[in-house]
């Protein structure tokens, strides 16, 4: 019997686990200098000022929110094939939640749908509101397009990078990367091990702003900060001058973090080889005529590979035929605006490039470690499925 095939998994090498161990043989667990080097390791990976690691993608999302000012009176506005994180950390800050449809190709935003929402939504101008568009799958969501939109209406930007280390796409020659933060006041990254690389759980805010970084990290640590101590007499001292969390990411975890960084190019590589096995693999009949393939370029960092059924119905039978044989895969995402939680509070929303990726998609194993044979035993069971579906 041949083994499951998870549609993603953590890849962990001898020199992780020596990482990891150096750290537990240390005096430093947590707030060690750890932290410090995998942060300065992001940023130069990355390509910005400060990063910021903190305990999960989900704080991250959080932080940045709240470090830029999001409160009871600010609009968030996602997409709504995301993962509920991204929605949710606007409503921890008791502000309001918008949707902005995708595109039904390609499951990002649509910019077309951002411009229409904010001229037909009522939001208070002397609040921060935001947009958080989705690099969803590893493909580079519209920064420079979102941003110059967003400047029209008075709105910032977070990157929710969450898929996308390494993705990058071209426009007039010039190159953008996901995380560097050339069009938006902060990216996040999660370390979640299903992500391109991993801390067991994990999350970082890249900025390229000194300040906003500041405010996070203090905000990370319950908002409590140690001034300086004036006349030298109370060295102990601190204080909390605003209501933070405790967000900190371990020593123990930063150490996996700094290793596994050292091999996200390798990583990618292998992401995108398997992507293109796939793309060869799959793109003709019998295949093409019950689901069609992502859209690949070549700065795709290929978090997950989402296929897409013609015919409805499809995809959930796909999905219990692979099952069966012990391949999983999963459906990224049901819209946020379906959860019962968003229904409760929102009503019934339905936009129709969300729903048209919802219904159609479907995510197949692809991560580093997957090997060339098990790869083709996906490709047969596609095969075979696509021989009793025809
Ligand atoms: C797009 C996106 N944003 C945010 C998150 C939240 O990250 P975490 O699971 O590390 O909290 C995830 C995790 O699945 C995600 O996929």
């Amino acid at each position: 019997m041949s083994k499951d095939i998870p549609y993603s998994r953590q890849w962990i090498e001898e020199q992780d686990i020596q990482s990891v161990v150096q750290v537990l043989k240390s005096d430093y667990l947590t707030q060690g200098p750890a932290g410090e080097v995998f942060e300065r390791s992001l940023a130069t990976y990355f390509g910005v000022k400060r990063a910021v690691v903190c305990s999960t993608g989900t704080a991250a999302l959080h932080l940045a929110y709240a470090g830029m000012g999001v409160n009871e009176k600010s609009l968030g506005l996602v997409p709504p094939i995301t993962f509920a994180a991204t929605a949710n950390a606007f409503l921890f800050l008791n502000a309001e939640v918008a949707f902005c449809d995708v595109d039904p190709v390609t499951g990002l935003l649509a910019t077309e749908n951002l411009e229409s929402v904010m001229q037909e939504r009522s939001f208070d101008s002397s609040a921060v509101n935001l947009v958080a568009p989705v690099s969803f799958a590893g493909a580079l969501a519209p920064l420079g397009e979102s941003a110059k939109i967003s400047r029209r209406f008075g709105f910032s930007l977070v990157e929710d990078a969450a898929h996308s280390p390494g993705a990058w796409s071209e426009d007039g020659g010039t190159r953008e990367r996901s995380g560097a933060c050339d069009h938006t006041q902060a990216a996040i990254l999660s370390f979640h091990p299903v992500k391109h690389i991993c801390c067991g759980e994990g999350g970082a805010v890249l900025t390229n702003d000194e300040e906003l970084a500041d405010r996070i990290v203090h905000l990370r640590s319950h908002g409590i900060a140690r001034p300086n101590d004036p006349d030298g007499t109370r060295p102990w001292f601190y204080e909390q001058t605003e209501l933070g969390w405790n967000y900190r990411l371990t020593d123990i975890q930063s150490a996996l973090g700094i290793s596994q960084l050292a091999r996200l190019d390798q990583f990618l590589e292998r992401r995108r080889v398997l992507a293109s096995r796939y793309q060869n693999s799959l793109s003709t009949a019998p295949f093409s005529d019950i689901f069609s393939l992502p859209l690949a370029n070549p700065g795709h960092a290929w978090h997950l590979y989402v296929i897409r059924f013609h015919k409805t119905g499809q995809r959930d039978k796909a999905h219990l035929f692979l099952k069966e044989r012990g391949i999983h895969t999963q459906i990224h995402y049901v819209p946020i605006y379906r959860h019962p939680y968003y229904e409760r509070h929102f009503g019934k929303i339905r936009l129709p490039g969300a729903e048209t990726f919802y219904e159609s998609c479907l995510s197949i194993p692809l991560f580093p470690k997957m090997t060339d044979s098990e790869q083709d035993r996906v490709i047969e069971t596609l095969a075979d499925y696509a021989e009793q579906a025809t």
